[in-house]
């Protein structure tokens, strides 16, 4: 095993983030030194099951720990109230109690729900996050929202439930396919264009495996920064949201076949393409934005009409009252939140829109 980086998140009772290799096969020691001797479920999916469960499971038990798991089928369209009902079954069938806790490993579905679940679960259970997917590195698995999707939007019912302890094995990178590797990165350049710097530097090398713990650290310890100052998205944590407004719309016009990342990459080439032609921006942005998106095999345009992005996002939760929130860059490093009107989306929108 090696540990590249630890970082700790310092909210509630705080947690740690181990990145690194060979995680897998040693997760057991790490969670028995927080849970000893305790009950456990690991909450898992049908992709990742197959490939991860039983490394897992065997550490957990070589630990101490007593296992049982639940696998669920994989994919976005499952990130539902059923999915979650199911879990919660589950994890009364095995008889977990207070003191027992979960584990989801798998992608950013599979975090969010069993957070979710353990969130609810008697009141709440602890949980523990094995992120496997670029995404559920550099953003999900952090921050403590967790939630699944109504058929009316995304992420509609949920709770903020922090995990306990997160640790990301980079081994397990290399069994994604290359959409889904792609995907994440969209998340990891999002946070590189908030927080500038290192990270947007690290990022602008290029897509290469030897800086991945690099770049997942430094998007934790940005999103680990911004939830500790505004856990509950009052005010700074909104950033976190750049691209999403348009993302969330264009997975939603696509029934949801437009994976998140997918959607976030071609929303954030939007809000920068918009910056610069509303001269919102104080450098130029739409260029460099999507060139970098580019570079990670990201799209940049959508098929979707600006009028039914906005229609989309107007059933998006993010509206409150008649002004919705977006995010705007203003620069690499810098962005700002803005209060529009409707009327002001659809002119970002088709200021954007390519
Ligand atoms: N809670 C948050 O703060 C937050 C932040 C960003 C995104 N999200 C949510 O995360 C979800 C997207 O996450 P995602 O992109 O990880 O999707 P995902 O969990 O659906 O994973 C994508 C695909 O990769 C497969 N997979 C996962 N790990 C694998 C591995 N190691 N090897 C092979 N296949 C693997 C999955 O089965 C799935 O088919 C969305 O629901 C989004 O709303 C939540
Ligand atoms: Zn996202």
């Amino acid at each position: 095993m090696k540990i590249e980086q630890h970082l700790r998140v310092k909210v509630g009772d705080g947690y740690d983030v181990y990145i690194g290799s060979g995680i897998l096969e040693n997760c057991g020691r790490f969670i028995s030194d927080l849970f000893p001797m305790r009950n456990c479920m690991i909450i898992s999916e049908s992709n990742v099951a197959p490939l991860y469960l039983e490394t897992v499971q065997k550490s957990c038990e070589a630990a101490g720990l007593h296992v049982s798991s639940f696998v669920f089928p994989a994919g976005e369209d499952q990130k539902t109230l059923g999915t979650f009902g199911m879990i919660l079954n589950a994890m009364a069938d095995a008889h977990l109690t207070r003191k027992d806790f979960a584990i989801a490993l798998g992608g950013g579905v599979c975090g969010d729900i069993t957070g979710f679940a353990a969130g609810c679960y008697m009141r709440g259970i602890p949980f523990v996050q094995i992120p496997t997917t670029v995404l559920s590195m550099v953003d999900s698995s952090v921050g403590g929202k967790c939630a699944v999707d109504l058929p009316q939007g995304k992420n509609l019912a949920g709770v903020f439930h922090q995990p306990s302890l997160v640790l990301c094995d980079t081994d397990t990178l290399s069994t994604l396919t290359p959409e889904v590797f792609a995907d994440g990165c969209a998340e990891a350049i999002k946070t590189g264009i908030l927080n500038g710097g290192a990270l947007y530097e690290l990022l602008m090398e290029g897509p290469e495996e030897g800086r991945l713990p690099q770049i997942i650290g430094h998007c934790i310890a940005y999103k680990g920064g911004v939830v500790e100052r505004d856990e509950k998205e009052q005010g700074e944590r909104k950033l976190l949201n750049l691209g999403h407004t348009a993302g969330h719309a264009i997975e939603k016009c696509s029934n949801f076949g437009i994976s998140h990342g997918s959607a976030v990459a071609i929303g954030t080439a939007i809000m920068a393409r918009a910056a610069d032609a509303l001269a919102w921006s104080t450098e130029p942005l739409g260029e460099e934005v999507e060139s970098l998106l580019k570079d990670y095999n990201l799209p940049v345009i959508t098929d979707y009409e600006p009028e039914e992005l906005l229609e989309a996002a107007l059933a998006d939760k993010k509206r409150s009252g008649k002004l919705i929130t977006i995010i705007m860059p203003d620069a690499i490093g810098h962005c700002v939140m803005r209060e529009v009107t409707k009327e002001q989306l659809l002119e970002v929108f088709t200021a954007g829109w390519r």
